[in-house]
């Protein structure tokens, strides 16, 4: 990469910034035409960026670029499909996680180039949109680009590559939707129970990928809501998902109602009560604190007495305010005096504190119940009703069931993994099959997976090639090329001959075999619709669109300017260490 140059100009010296593409003339003496400006006019330098700032352009930046997009994509290729590794990562305090979640690798990866950050920021985009196949959209971006470099090495100019890649996106998304097999999911469960299983099958709970894909489908149809359209909408966060460590993934449960991962605050409390009136408070039941340094000198004895007893009756006064209204579970956002825990338990109420703001919100919604922020405004019509509150123990722990919710979409999924880090991978998992099996309540259209659909929009972008004159035809077949590699990564992950595979699969598809895939578990080339292969049209066309987003972004690109890195000043002794600069795109 080459710093960027500096300019001459006749007469004066001064240091000119490129801020988005705008030049900044810093305090120049005088009138200066723009244009003289790149021009070598002899005499004093001119710094045109900032010292340490770095520049590359036209082909070396889109090398750069690519090679970096490439690596990204290259580094997650072994841990796609059912047969792919997990990776081990390790973050800056040395926290571990194992996975083999595309966009969860990535995360971690910290990634610090520019163009490759693009390629993060698609399965971030996948996840959001789709909330699984991020390692194909990494896949297939990294292919388009590496193949778009190839192109380009014959002389292609980018732009013609980019509406090559435009024109293969239209024409492959036109055929998805095409070919896609509309279902009744009403009628039968069986196509989001075989997504669902598809899903989780490239993922450390495979094993369990049958019973875990039940409690998924079992919990999204309980929360979907009817439209006025007829069609259905589904909130996955409407289904709340617990982990506690002990047991195995097969002791998952689905419980309907919430579990708090919270036990009740004092043992004098009742551990179960039934037909629960619950107020749900986001207020401290503590004395309150001033925020700086005081103190009170008390020198008659009578009075310190007296400003205990004050304490004291302001403590008894809030669970008087909360007894009044009827309540007899108390679930708070923040902390409770030991004194207050002591007065309700007297009074059998139970407590919870230190509630999750995600609980509570979750809570007003199943039980009917309204979150209170000042304890004076609480009243009897706030509270929400429950058939069952109890507090059950779960492996070493204890947690809080809250059972027979006004509202019945209240459901949580408890995972019980052997280890902390399983039931972390277990619950990213669940929120890759919880996405899959909502996009098809909310579109219910199949394909088939196993590189069944790929191949297929290949042999279609590769007919519609032919019709298509000029240098375009090069870009759409690269396309074709770039989606072919998801059936070469699953076979070489699953220890399979890649070409002799391709071939097979390329020529039956010729045939009209259009879900005609490998099937990775026996090795064989066959109808994915057999196997029950099946995966949502809203995947597969998200990472045909991001992938094409992401790689003609990067392809657009001629020219990399990187501010220098900005220079923190030294930490304070003892203090918390200086953040250091944020890292310079120069520095990559
Ligand atoms: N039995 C099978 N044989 C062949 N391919 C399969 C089989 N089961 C699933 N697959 C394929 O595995 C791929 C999914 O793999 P994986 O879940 O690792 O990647 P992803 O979904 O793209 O990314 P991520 O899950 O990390 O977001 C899909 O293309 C799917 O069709
Ligand atoms: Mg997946």
């Amino acid at each position: 990469m080459s710093c960027f140059s500096r300019c001459h100009i006749g007469f004066v010296a001064r240091k000119i910034y490129i801020v988005n593409g705008v030049l900044l003339l810093l305090a120049l003496r005088g009138l200066l035409d723009l244009s003289s400006l790149p021009t070598q006019a002899g005499g004093v330098p001119v710094l045109v960026l900032k010292e340490g700032a770095s520049r590359s352009r036209g082909r070396e930046a889109q090398h750069s670029n690519i090679t970096a997009a490439k690596v990204v994509a290259e580094s997650i290729k072994s841990a796609f499909g059912p047969k792919g590794m997990d990776k081990l990562l390790v973050d800056n305090f040395g926290d571990i996680t194992v996975t083999s979640d595309g966009r969860t690798i990535l995360d971690e990866m910290d990634i610090q180039h520019p163009a490759a950050k693009m390629l993060v920021e698609v399965a971030k985009t996948q996840d959001n949109e789709a909330g699984d196949g991020t390692t194909s959209a990494v896949i297939v971006a990294g292919e388009l680009l590496g193949r778009a470099e190839a192109l380009i090495d014959k002389n292609l100019h980018p732009t013609v590559i980019i509406d090559g890649y435009r024109q293969a996106s239209e024409k492959a998304l036109e055929v998805l939707e095409k070919i896609a097999l509309p279902f009744d999911f009403l009628k039968s469960a069986e196509f989001l129970k075989k997504t669902a299983v598809t899903s989780m099958a490239s993922k450390l709970v495979a094993e369990y990928k049958e019973y875990l894909s039940d409690i998924v489908v079992k919990a999204l149809l309980e929360v979907m809501e009817k439209q006025s359209d007829g069609s259905y909408r589904v909130d996955v966060d409407d289904v709340k998902v617990e982990k506690k460590t002990g047991e195995s993934l097969g002791d998952t449960k689905l419980v309907n109602g919430i579990v708090v991962d919270k036990e009740i605050v004092h043992s004098g409390m009742p551990k179960r009560v039934e037909n629960a009136k619950i107020a749900l408070i986001d207020a401290s039941l503590e004395n309150d604190k001033p925020e700086f340094d005081s103190k009170i000198n008390i020198e008659d004895p009578v009075n310190i007495a007296a400003f205990l007893k004050q304490e004291e009756d302001m403590l008894c006064d809030m669970v008087e305010k909360i007894s009044a209204t009827g309540a007899n579970v108390v679930i708070c956002q923040k902390g409770i005096d030991d004194m207050v825990q002591h007065f309700l338990a007297k009074k059998g109420i139970s407590a919870i504190r230190r509630a999750k703001k995600s609980d509570m919100e979750k809570l007003a919604r199943a039980i009917g119940g309204k979150i209170i922020s000042n304890l004076s405004d609480l009243s009897s019509k706030d509270l929400g009703s429950v058939a069952l509150v109890e507090e059950r123990k779960i492996g070493d722990d204890k947690m809080t069931f809250i059972e027979g919710c006004k509202n019945p979409k209240a459901i949580t999924i408890l995972i019980r993994g052997g280890t902390e880090r399983l039931n972390n991978e277990a619950e990213r998992s669940m929120h890759d099959a919880l996405c899959v099996i909502r996009d098809l309540i909310q579109e219910p259209k199949v394909i088939a997976g196993g590189s069944a659909i790929e191949m297929e929009l290949a042999i279609s972008l590769k007919k519609h090639a032919q019709t298509v004159s000029g240098r375009e035809q090069l870009a759409i077949m690269a396309f074709a090329e770039a989606l072919e590699s998801i059936a070469i990564t699953l076979s070489e992950n699953a220890g399979l001959d890649p070409i002799d595979i391709l071939s097979e699969l390329r020529s039956r598809h010729e045939k009209g075999e259009t879900w005609t895939g490998i099937d990775v578990n026996s090795g064989i080339v066959q109808d994915m619709t057999k196997v029950g292969v099946y995966e949502p049209i809203v995947v597969k066309r998200q990472i045909i669109k991001s992938a094409y987003e992401a790689a003609a972004l990067i392809l657009k690109i001629d020219d990399v300017i990187a501010s220098s890195k900005n220079k923190m000043p030294p930490a304070p002794p003892g203090g918390m260490g200086g953040m250091g600069g944020y890292p310079g795109a120069g520095e990559y």
